[in-house]
């Protein structure tokens, strides 16, 4: 086959992958190649504009490395992790929504008891975060995993400045009490952008957006016997709620971090400054062939 033109050009790559031996990778090129087609078929590129649309990706690639991963982050900012999360979360009632990972998780984040504090020394407004892991009818899940991070005052997460501060801070895991909850103080987390500085920051310039995320404090909480919850908890009122970069905002993962005066903290610190205050009762979805 040959002389293929605008016409017929689709139907002849659509065939020569015909005979995939695996069906999900046929099904998934197939795929690929009707909707870049028809992509290309509508926007109707010039050969400038292709070369650019090339050379946007080959920049987004060489952006990656151990630290940054520009295509997660292209990803995330056109909305496609978020679709992919939804995808595969279809929760019951009483399941905990979810969310996208994002790029500062760290493996190694150190056990803490609970009620400690995870500021690492950071300055900010002192924060206290309290809740409970259960099953979605509210049976406690003693012993769940619960890694914690979030962004210190100024938005940044200690990964971003690890140079200056020489230590990872405001990040910890901790287990679950026998009923299942939890405690520990830091700082109240502040809005921020998400990496801005590569080819994903140009895009969104580019399209009229900013990079900002709302406020919020990451929870990423396991058990045997459940899926592994991925999820944050946005402050209430936070100026980017409605116009979230990554579109990872739900209105059940927003809370009020209610200000405090000086006193008796709810974990039973004296408090002799203004603190805040964050409260969130997580329910685990059970694995699918679990007898949880
Ligand atoms: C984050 O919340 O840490 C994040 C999520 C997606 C992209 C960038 C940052
Ligand atoms: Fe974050």
């Amino acid at each position: 086959m040959r002389n293929f033109n605008e016409n017929t050009i689709t139907d002849a790559v659509l065939e020569r992958i015909a005979n995939a031996a695996d069906p999900r990778i046929k099904q998934v090129s197939e795929a690929l190649v009707r909707h870049l087609h028809a992509f290309v078929r509508e926007v109707r590129p010039t050969q400038k504009e292709w070369e650019q649309g090339i050379d946007f990706l080959t920049r987004t690639g060489q952006m990656c490395d151990d630290k940054r991963q520009e295509f997660i982050l292209l990803s995330d900012t056109l909305g496609v992790s978020m679709l992919v999360d939804a995808i595969n979360h279809p929760l019951p009632d009483g399941a905990t929504e979810t969310t996208v990972l994002g790029p500062f998780f760290v493996q190694a984040a150190l056990e803490k008891q609970l009620g400690e504090d995870i500021s690492g020394g950071m300055k900010g407004d002192p924060l206290i975060v309290t809740g409970t892991v259960a099953t979605p009818d509210g049976r406690p899940i003693p012993g769940a995993t619960i890694d914690v991070w979030h962004s210190n005052n100024d938005g940044y997460y200690d990964v971003q400045q690890l140079d200056d501060i020489g230590h990872l801070a405001m990040r910890a895991r901790f287990l679950a009490d026998d009923n299942g909850g939890f405690s520990f103080w830091s700082i109240k987390p502040a809005a921020y952008p998400v990496p801005h500085d590569g080819p994903v920051g140009q895009m969104l310039e580019a399209q009229g957006r900013h990079p900002w995320r709302p406020a919020h404090v990451h929870f990423m909480i396991a058990a045997p016997g459940y899926e592994t919850l991925v999820t944050y908890v946005f402050e209430d009122g936070d100026k980017y709620l409605d116009s979230d970069v990554v579109f990872g905002v739900k209105d059940s993962l927003i809370r009020e971090y209610k200000p405090r005066e000086p006193g008796l903290a709810p974990d039973g610190w004296q408090m002799n400054v203004p603190y805040y205050y964050l409260n969130y009762d997580f329910g685990l979805k059970p694995a699918a062939n679990s007898a949880t």
